[in-house]
């Protein structure tokens, strides 16, 4: 059983809702389009970690659904002053990520925009900090190729589902571990997440 400490009640209330909705979702068939597809909570408790340890002050999530790795990267955020903007191309599911984020107390924290990622990314310049990518598996290796030469060095770019979907994300894998601008690997939990530190 883990502490987490920067998940109070309010928080934990909200995660365990959306948990039980999820897990719904996968038992009763839903669409892939409809359902939420979040990350496991033991891979929020990673993200936590990285964000405490890395003290980024701005945060890029890419594929917010309805808020759930948003709560876990956000309350990071926060304890660390830095900021979230977090990406969702679904109005529906925008929707309810707004009410995750207010519900949690967490609209200080965390900017929820409304679009395309790669219109988003394509538009900025800004350097990042720190990128959390989940969305579709068929985009990986395009974000990837927007994501890495907008990394500050020593920022830190993390992607879920590298064992889960070993094939869909080959390429988008051996992109990553191969480029000289990354010091990356693979790490196995959950259902695999890229870890990429900018040098
Ligand atoms: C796997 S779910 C994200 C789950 C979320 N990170 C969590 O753990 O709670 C992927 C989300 O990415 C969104 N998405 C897919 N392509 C996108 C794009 N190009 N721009 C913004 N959002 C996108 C989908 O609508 C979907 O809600």
């Amino acid at each position: 059983m883990s502490a987490d400490p920067l998940i109070d009640a309010q928080a934990r209330a909200v995660l365990d809702r959306l948990e039980a909705r999820d897990a719904e979702e996968r038992q009763r068939g839903t669409s892939r389009a409809e359902r939420l597809r979040q990350i496991t909570p033991d891979v929020g408790r990673f993200l936590q970690a990285l964000v405490l340890a890395a003290r980024p002050r701005s945060i890029v999530e890419i594929g917010t659904s309805g808020g759930y790795s948003t709560v876990w990267i956000g309350t990071a955020a926060r304890a660390v002053g830095g900021s979230v903007t977090t990406l969702e191309i679904d109005p529906a599911k925008v929707r309810l990520a707004r009410a995750t984020i207010d519900d949690v107390g967490l609209t200080a924290t965390v900017s929820i925009v409304e679009g395309d990622a790669f219109a988003y990314l394509s538009g900025s310049a800004e350097p990042q900090d720190f990128v959390f990518l989940d969305a579709e598996k068929e985009d990986y290796l395009a974000f990837l190729e927007l994501v890495a030469p907008r990394l500050k060095p020593g920022g830190v770019l993390v992607a879920d589902n590298l064992t889960s979907h070993t094939e869909d994300l080959a390429e988008f894998r051996d992109a990553a571990l191969s480029d000289p601008r990354l010091a990356a690997v693979v790490v196995p939990i959950e259902r695999g997440e890229l870890l990429a530190v900018r040098v």
